[in-house]
């Protein structure tokens, strides 16, 4: 099985943690681009699902499969969120924003019931930090000041997208910050909120309800606790 078939996999078992009907958050990456294709498919069929998108490619995406959407204002109540995650420890807290939607998720998984992660096997780490930089998003503002703060807890690296910054949907410039294998991603997690310039980072501690994990042998279900 390729790395593609395993994520699709991944994005198919999450089906089964939907509702008959009810709001759905929709990841970003291509792990919830595929989970996204089969909403559009069961949408098609009939089922009444209203979409909460966490990236505007995501919701070009379900626009063109004709899923209904919820506007990006909130207040949302989301039953169930799938999204895809770049690393996962064995206590299934997860570094996301490979994309650079991390703000977006966190949001969205912040206002989900269920919170569904899907991954092909390659994204397992014992320790976060083994394999992924954390990515952190900051406000343009002081951003070379906001990046020199961030140098005590790693090695802030300017995300490019070509000769230029790579710019979020929220606006905001990417650092991702090398920090070699995490002793204590709660602690990081907090001593980044607490610098002023900073707007989210892609350390998730504690927003995993399920983790469906997708390989050669099928679909490992694991759930926090
Ligand atoms: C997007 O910003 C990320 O958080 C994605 O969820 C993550 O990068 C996983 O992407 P893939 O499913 O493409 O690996």
């Amino acid at each position: 099985m390729d790395q593609n078939e395993a994520k699709r996999l991944a994005a198919k078992a999450a089906l089964d943690y939907l509702p008959e009907r009810g709001v759905i958050g929709l990841g970003t990456g291509s792990t919830a681009r595929m989970f996204i294709e089969e909403v559009g498919a069961l949408v098609k069929q009939g089922r009444g699902f209203l979409g909460v998108p966490t990236s505007t490619a995501s919701r070009q995406q379900a626009e063109a499969l004709g899923i209904p959407l919820a506007s990006d204002d909130g207040p949302w109540s989301v039953d169930v969120c799938v999204d895809g995650a770049d690393e996962v420890d064995e206590h299934l807290n997860l570094i996301k924003g490979g994309g650079g939607a991390l703000t977006r998720e966190k949001i969205v998984n912040q206002a989900s019931k269920l919170k569904v992660i899907v991954v092909d096997s390659s994204k397992m780490s014992r320790r976060l930090g083994e394999k992924w930089a954390v990515p952190v998003e900051v406000l343009r503002f002081g951003h070379a000041s906001t990046a020199a703060a961030l140098r005590s807890l790693g090695e802030p690296r300017l995300r490019m997208q070509g000769k230029e910054p790579f710019v979020t949907d929220a606006g905001g410039y990417i650092y991702d910050l090398v920090c070699g294998v995490i002793e204590n991603p709660a602690e990081l997690e907090r001593e980044l909120d607490q610098i002023p310039g900073v707007v989210e980072t892609g350390l998730f501690i504690g927003r995993t309800s399920v983790l469906l994990l997708a390989d050669a042998g099928g679909i490992t279900r694991l759930s926090r606790g």
